[in-house]
């Protein structure tokens, strides 16, 4: 059984998302391990976006996760990596579509209110940074 990060973004916090997108991974039968809010540190966040520290906008990226607290959660699930990213959608909401939690809730890709795991290796790393081995919930 595979287990994935989730992240609602400062933008998904603030605008009391919370409910609705635990709803939606509820309702499609993934099984909640984990989670937390917490303000991210201008460290961990370089961290988790490590591959992305050429990019232009890693910058303004790194700057916005560090903007305001942010609700991390561990799912678990059958092919949780990709049944995650489905629901999520595409990275630009231009793109993403409707149904989706960024082709409802987005349209800008600056602002696009969650990050899920793009990979296995991705999510374990990920779980690790955020959740430091804590014993996690079994039921
Ligand atoms: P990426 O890992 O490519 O996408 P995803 O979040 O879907 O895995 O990018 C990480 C985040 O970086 C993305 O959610 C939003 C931001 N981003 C920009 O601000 N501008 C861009 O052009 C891209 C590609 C991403």
């Amino acid at each position: 059984m595979e287990q994935t990060f989730i992240m609602i973004k400062p933008d998904g916090v603030k605008r009391n998302l919370i409910g609705d997108i635990v709803s939606r991974f509820e309702h499609k039968g993934f099984r909640l391990i984990d989670a937390k809010l917490l303000n991210v540190s201008r460290e961990t966040a370089e961290l988790h976006y490590c591959d992305l520290r050429e990019k232009p906008f890693f910058g303004e990226l790194v700057a916005f996760i560090i903007s305001g607290p942010v609700f991390a959660m561990v799912w678990e699930g059958e092919h949780a990596v990709k049944n995650a990213r489905a629901l999520i959608g595409a990275t630009n909401p231009v793109e993403a579509s409707a149904g989706t939690i960024r082709g409802d809730y987005a349209l800008d890709v600056s602002s696009n209110i969650i990050h899920g795991s793009d990979s296995l290796e991705n999510a374990d790393r990920e779980i690790g940074l955020f959740f430091k081995g804590q014993a996690a919930f079994s039921y």
